[in-house]
């Protein structure tokens, strides 16, 4: 919801500041002046500031009472997200499936849990997740405190019996009481399975990339090479902003894989939630923020290169065969939207004892 409301008022920003041609300037042109002679200014395009949106960093979900609180539960949860002690056998914390050094994500196609079994999905990235509509492949949990309770408790990820056991691990591991004192203050037994997931959820709300394509869209257009540029131009007019639009070029919508050509997949989809025929094989839209950091692609994690996916993106969502060149331009542009973490926000904090 939050995207659209930002295009829309991106949209009207557009359509009230549009300015008119400007005027041919009576200065004569023989006589330039020498910063203007070295780089010539490059428009950035009003449509493509009206169809993307600014990448920003949230508040909590349960706001503290002061800034001094909000950085309480930020700091717990960056503690909590790499603490293996959430898990049965004491070694799988989330980082183990979404390090922070990998931008957020493990470079496998499936992830194994704490007795190496693996499931059936890619581990999608943790950046910039906070931003999409809902959170999984198919969109179970709808933000990221709700999803930060699953894995804890998921047999074959970190293996937990109940939430109980994990508020009673929490309460032995003396170090975290004042943690928990400090980010959820005046109640009187802190160390809840909930609190847990909002302080987790608070952090993942500040793992948000800008990258130079921001910079871009704010209205320098040299941040982006006339190459990037270019791939761009072809992401727009080949259609793949249909679904890959908004501040996390993706995240705002579900569709299903195979939308013009069919897909071979297994994996039903959002079927699975909603139990519609309709949702068969549908997906939540993946952001594309680092995308070239983030492979292998698609749910189950089976095409490896970029390259492919975009070429098998085009093909099946859309019905077109792009070429070779055409696709490593789109991929060029891909690659402008690797960005960079808040300082700080990798950083393994000294865990509690
Ligand atoms: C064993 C590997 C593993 C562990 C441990 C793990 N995850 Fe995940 N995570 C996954 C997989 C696989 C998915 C996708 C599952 C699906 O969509 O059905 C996922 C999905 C997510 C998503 C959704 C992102 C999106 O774009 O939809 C978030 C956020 C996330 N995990 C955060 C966490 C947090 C927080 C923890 C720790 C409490 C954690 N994960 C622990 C493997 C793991
Ligand atoms: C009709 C909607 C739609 C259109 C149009 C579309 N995509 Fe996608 N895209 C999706 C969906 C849905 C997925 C998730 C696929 C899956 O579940 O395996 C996806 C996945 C991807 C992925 C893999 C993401 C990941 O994390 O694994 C890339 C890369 C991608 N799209 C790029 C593109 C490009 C480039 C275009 C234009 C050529 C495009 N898409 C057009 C809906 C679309």
């Amino acid at each position: 919801m939050r995207l659209f409301s930002l295009l829309l008022v991106l949209s009207a920003c557009q359509s009230s500041t549009e300015t008119p041609a400007p005027a041919p300037s009576p200065t004569p042109a023989a006589e330039p002046t020498p910063a203007a002679a070295a780089e010539p200014v490059v428009e950035v395009d009003p449509v493509h500031q009206a169809m993307f949106g600014t990448l920003a960093p949230a508040a909590p979900k349960v706001a503290g009472v002061s800034p001094a609180v909000n950085d309480a539960q930020i700091a717990l949860g960056q503690t909590l997200y790499h603490d293996g002690r959430l898990s049965i056998n004491g070694e799988i914390s989330c980082n183990s499936c979404h390090r922070l050094d990998k931008f957020g994500q493990d470079s496998e196609p499936t992830s194994p849990g704490h007795d190496g079994t693996r499931g059936g999905r890619n581990s999608p990235t943790v950046l910039n997740a906070s931003t999409h509509v809902a959170q999984f492949w198919d969109g179970r949990a709808e933000d990221v405190e709700a999803q930060a309770k699953g894995p804890i408790l998921n047999p074959i990820e970190m293996g937990m019996p109940d939430e109980a056991t994990v508020v009673a691990a929490l309460g032995a591991i003396d170090g975290y009481a004042p943690l928990f004192a400090a980010a959820f203050p005046d109640t009187e037994a802190p160390i809840t399975y909930d609190n847990l997931a909002n302080a987790i959820g608070a952090f993942e709300r500040t793992l948000i990339t800008p990258s130079r394509f921001d910079t871009y869209l704010a209205g320098d257009g040299s941040a982006l090479t006339a190459e990037e540029r270019a791939g761009l131009d072809l992401f727009v007019s080949t259609g793949c902003t249909a679904c890959h639009s908004g501040a996390g070029l993706g995240g705002s919508l579900y569709m299903k894989l195979g939308l013009v050509t069919p897909y071979e997949t297994e994996d039903i989809g959002r079927m699975e939630v909603t139990g519609l025929e309709s949702d068969r094989h549908v997906f939540k839209v993946p952001g594309l923020r680092n995308i070239a950091e983030t492979g292998p692609y698609f749910h189950d994690g089976s095409i490896a290169t970029l390259e492919e996916a975009v070429i098998l993106m085009a093909n099946h969502q859309l019905g077109k065969n792009l070429s070779v060149e055409e696709a490593d331009s789109i991929v060029t542009f891909l690659k402008a939207l690797t960005g960079e973490l808040p300082e700080g926000a990798a950083t393994v904090p000294e865990m509690p004892s």
